[in-house]
């Protein structure tokens, strides 16, 4: 079995996510969660903050590890000895953009796959920058994210 790295900003982890994770977690022997911290966006959470809400809702997925990568990401695939990329894809106007990544992370390194999976129909529309809009306006974010998540993100836009 082929150890995973699912890549992303996590501002912060939705429900969305962990869908992928917990899914992830049944195929592959190990699912390495890894936080961007070179993303171009400014995140609302410190990377720290990113990583503990993920621990946090992942804690009862025992091949689950939570950790932050900069550079390249191929590169901190290879360093992992993760041979598979994990990818959530929502509605098709995440494909195309998708696709450029997974193509060129290939060219980038031979060998490494992008594997999708496809949201759940609850999922389809959610996403950490609408959570943290619904949540600056004072919406409830509960159905979207877990408890703790929506503590953290009341205490931040507070
Ligand atoms: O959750 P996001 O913001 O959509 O995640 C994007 C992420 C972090 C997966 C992507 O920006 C990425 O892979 N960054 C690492 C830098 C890299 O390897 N760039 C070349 C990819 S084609």
């Amino acid at each position: 079995m082929a150890k995973a790295v699912y890549p992303g900003s996590f501002d912060p982890v939705t429900n969305g996510h962990l869908d992928v994770i917990e899914r992830a977690a049944e195929l592959f022997e190990e699912v390495i969660v890894a936080v961007a911290v070179n993303s171009a966006k400014t995140p609302l959470f410190t990377n720290e903050e990113r990583v503990e809400m993920i621990r946090e809702a992942c804690r009862h997925l025992s091949n689950v590890r939570v950790t932050t990568f900069s550079g390249l990401l191929v590169e901190f695939a290879a360093q992992q000895e993760a041979s598979v990329i994990v990818k959530g894809l929502r509605a098709v106007s995440d494909f195309e953009y998708e696709l450029q990544q997974a193509l060129m992370n290939r060219i980038l390194r031979d060998g490494v796959e992008t594997v999708f999976f496809m949201t759940t129909p609850e999922n389809l529309f959610l996403s950490s920058s609408m959570v943290k809009e619904i949540a600056q306006l004072g919406g409830d974010v509960s159905r979207f994210v877990p408890s703790q998540v929506r503590a953290r993100l009341e205490r931040k836009v507070r």
